[in-house]
């Protein structure tokens, strides 16, 4: 029977489709129409392709729990999400098993052991070898696996085998995903990617359309070494010595000895009250949690303004732009890859929060260079788009948030030859000046300089809510430094205003980094996006409505504690697929 057979077998219902909000400029990816909701009592799976979300599923249906299923849609990613999805990159699980506290598995990737504070200053290109960080994802999953899961490793590896083996049916996203890197310049010429070329082109050498099928035999491979030998394979094994060839032949900075070294950590949770909820997130190296914490605290001192028919109005946009100007800048000054100490902890502290609160005026946007204080500003940096979160929850209330990346679309493009598999270029996350921060978004700060073996800093921020003992809600999202605005705004529409998850989800967002000093809205081209910046502009924010400028992708599950029933959402702005164990139906929509 096959895979997508039975996984159509464990879900009753059909997803209901929300309207949503849709911007009329036209935009060069392809959107889904609608967010995507179902319910279930026994289990949940959210991510961005339905191969993933089905098989972990599956996966929770044959007994498995939500460390499981994890690790099998993590894997399924890496082979149906290939701009994102990996084996060569890193990120941060959170896990909250039942009854015990809420974890975080960090596997970030490691600066190689011959890097210096200067090793990047002068260099500029974010597509090559050197721009990989030791991966962590192999061994993070493993780790989660150890620890938490019940079935056998490599029963939740086989799905991704299988998908990478017979192959992933192209959709309209992976067609369009494939096609726009492999037509790109670099790409097409350079002798570096020539791997990139060979392994994700079409046989035939034409576009990819949907309806094609992707097959990737070299993965296959590294996953079923994987499957069999565990993480030893790719950090001591065959794979640690296609991965030392590929530094060899591209220039890249990864040895032997630093896949030796590598280790995923299991860390306390960083975790802060708001209202009735505990909030959990992701310690240092991710700001993610600090921050999105931070954030949510000074929401609880200023007491926003209550909600309207609108979201957003106005003056919310307003006051969440100076929190997030606030949380930013606390976050440039303080954090990179250190352990949570008294000293950080008060950085981070409701005192902080209030204080911090405290200089927002209500009226008028602050400037960020008049908040700088001892950060010395001098006279750009770009993240894409690309990183992919997941949501699970299994039949006993397990939780999982788990976001990974490449770093952009991706990562490096650089292909371990031999291996089916990208390298990450998240280098580009460590402050590669030391003293230069600027006005346009570089931070130069001493806390997230290059040190061998230390972590970038990252803005991940894979979230677990508990109302008392139980889970409320679980999100993430990928998106740069707007995965930490993307949170807390699904936290403030959530928990401060009630807002129902499909609404949360679908509606739109905005962004404030501190530097660059302007606030972005999505660009919902409707007079109504327009009348609100115009309005922010009175108030002295410089706001920028850029065309097709999507935030994040927050596929999310919410439970309703009355009832034990979860509603996972998969968010509509790239891929996602939300899919359940045993869903309830549901008879109507929550939508507006
Ligand atoms: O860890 C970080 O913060 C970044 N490397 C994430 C990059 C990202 O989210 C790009 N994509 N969506």
């Amino acid at each position: 029977m096959t895979l997508r057979f039975l996984s159509l077998l464990v879900v009753f219902i059909a997803p209901v489709s929300l309207p949503a909000v849709r911007a009329s400029e036209p935009i060069t990816r392809p959107p889904r129409q609608s967010v995507e909701v179902v319910e279930s009592r026994s289990g949940i799976v959210v991510s961005e392709t339905d191969e993933a979300s089905a098989a972990a599923c599956e996966i929770l249906a044959q007994g498995g729990n939500a460390v499981d299923a994890a690790v099998t849609a993590a894997f399924v990613l890496a082979v149906t999400w290939p701009e994102a999805g990996n084996l060569g990159g890193g990120g941060f699980m959170m896990i909250a098993p039942p009854e015990d506290d809420v974890v975080c598995v960090d596997y970030r990737e490691t600066a190689p052991v011959s890097v210096t504070a200067n090793s990047f200053v002068g260099w500029t290109d974010r597509h090559h070898a050197r721009m990989a960080g030791v991966p962590g994802t192999v061994a993070g999953l493993a780790a989660a696996h150890q620890r938490y899961g019940i079935l056998p490793w490599k029963q939740l590896v086989e799905p991704a085998i299988r998908f990478a083996r017979e192959g992933v049916e192209v959709d309209e996203f992976l067609a369009w995903s494939l096609n726009s890197y492999l037509t790109r310049e670099r790409v097409r010429t350079d002798a570096q990617f020539a791997e990139f070329r060979r392994v994700y082109g079409h046989p035939d050498g034409r576009k990819w359309r949907a309806g094609d099928r992707l097959i990737q035999s070299d993965l296959a491979e590294t996953l079923e070494l994987i499957a069999e030998h565990g993480p030893a394979a790719f950090y001591e094994g065959a794979i640690a010595d296609q991965i030392v060839a590929e530094m060899q032949r591209s220039e890249g900075l990864i040895t032997r000895e630093d896949l030796q070294e590598y280790k995923a950590l299991v860390k306390p949770a960083v975790s802060g009250r708001f209202r009735e909820f505990t909030i959990y997130g992701a310690p240092p190296p991710s700001s993610g949690g600090l921050t999105v914490i931070l954030e949510m605290q000074m929401v609880e001192a200023l007491e926003l303004t209550s909600s309207s028919d609108r979201f957003w109005t106005t003056e919310q946009i307003h006051l969440l732009s100076e929190i997030m100007r606030r949380a930013f800048r606390e976050r440039a000054a303080h954090l990179g890859d250190q352990p949570i100490n008294t000293e950080l902890r008060d950085k981070f502290s409701r005192d902080r929060a209030a204080e911090l609160a405290a200089t927002i005026d209500r009226q008028e946007a602050t400037s960020s260079e008049s908040i700088a204080g001892e950060i010395e500003i001098s006279e750009g940096s770009y993240e894409s788009p690309q990183t992919t979160h997941f949501s699970v929850i299994d039949a006993n209330g397990m939780a999982v948030s788990n976001t990974y990346t490449l770093e952009q679309s991706y990562g490096s493009r650089i292909v371990v030859e031999g291996a089916g598999f990208l390298l990450n270029n998240e280098m580009g996350d460590f402050n590669w000046y030391p003293g230069y921060t600027n006005t346009q978004g570089a931070i130069g700060t001493e806390p997230n300089q290059m040190a061998p073996g230390k972590r970038m800093l990252s803005s991940q921020s894979p979230t677990i809510v508990k109302q008392g003992e139980n889970v409320r809600l679980i999100t993430g999202s990928p998106g740069g430094r707007t995965i930490i605005n993307t949170v807390f705004e699904i936290l403030v529409q959530t928990l401060e205003f009630n807002r129902p998850l499909p609404e949360a989800v679908d509606g739109w967002r905005f962004h404030h980094q501190w530097f660059p000093d302007h606030l972005r809205l999505e660009s919902l081209d409707d007079g109504e996006a327009r009348q609100i910046a115009a309005e922010l502009e009175e108030r002295g924010h410089e706001v920028r409505l850029s065309t097709g400028y999507r935030q994040g992708s927050a596929h999310s599950i919410s439970i309703d504690l009355k009832t034990g029933i979860a509603t996972g959402v998969a968010d509509w702005r790239r891929g996602g697929s939300a899919r359940s164990v045993a869903a309830v139906p549901v008879t109507e929509s929550t939508a507006p």
